[in-house]
């Protein structure tokens, strides 16, 4: 996983619990991280040492593991709508923009890190204001995908009501996000 996922991880730890929470998280879990915590945004790591950062937070915190993955990808969206925001800028509404993540964002995402490791994405209209969103990835990031989804409606400042269905094997997650705006 590309290193700007655990800047921006870091970032949000620091910003939501402050700069002593990072510290303890990186500090006491240093021996589990095969980078021993210390990340560049032009570097790649397991994405297991993220899976690690989450639940030894969610520890410290008492906060769920799903509500601190999903809380992320919407600081993630955030941050995507200003580093990369001629993405955001191309297309008017939620609706556009997440039937473009699997055939043109991530593509390009791609050609930027040829290392990254992407979800896959496919997408049915259901009608003028719901569609589905489908997940498909061998790592665990559905709730992540689900803050995207709800920090890419929060730019276009379009309400959305999102939910899910898992259609999960053991090694592929799979959740069937159905959409719709209100
Ligand atoms: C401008 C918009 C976007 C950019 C620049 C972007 C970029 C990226 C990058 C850099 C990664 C990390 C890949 C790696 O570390 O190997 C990633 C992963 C991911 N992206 Fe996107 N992304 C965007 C939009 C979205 C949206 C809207 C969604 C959800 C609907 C999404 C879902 C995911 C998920 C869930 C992952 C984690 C990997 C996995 O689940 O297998 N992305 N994306």
């Amino acid at each position: 996983m590309k290193g700007i996922v655990f800047s921006e991880f870091n970032e949000m730890v620091e910003e939501t619990f402050g700069d002593e929470m990072l510290d303890d998280l990186l500090d006491e879990n240093a021996d589990k991280l095969s980078s021993g915590g210390a990340y560049t945004a032009v570097g790649t790591y397991d994405h297991n040492e993220l899976v690690t950062l989450v639940v030894a937070l969610s520890d410290k915190t008492d906060i769920p593991v799903p509500t601190l993955v999903k809380t992320f990808g919407l600081h993630l969206a955030s941050v995507f709508s200003t580093k990369f925001s001629s993405f955001f800028e191309e297309c008017a509404d939620t609706f556009s923009f997440l039937k473009k993540i699997d055939n043109h964002i991530h593509v390009e995402v791609y050609k930027l890190y040829p290392d990254a490791e992407l979800p896959k994405f496919s997408f049915e209209i259901l009608n003028e204001n719901s569609m589905n969103l489908i997940y498909e990835s061998t790592r665990q990031f559905a709730d992540l995908a689900e803050g995207l989804i709800e920090g890419t409606a929060k730019y276009y400042q379009e309400d959305i009501q999102i939910e899910k269905e898992d259609v999960s094997s053991e090694s592929h997650q799979k959740v069937i996000f159905t959409i719709t705006r209100r």
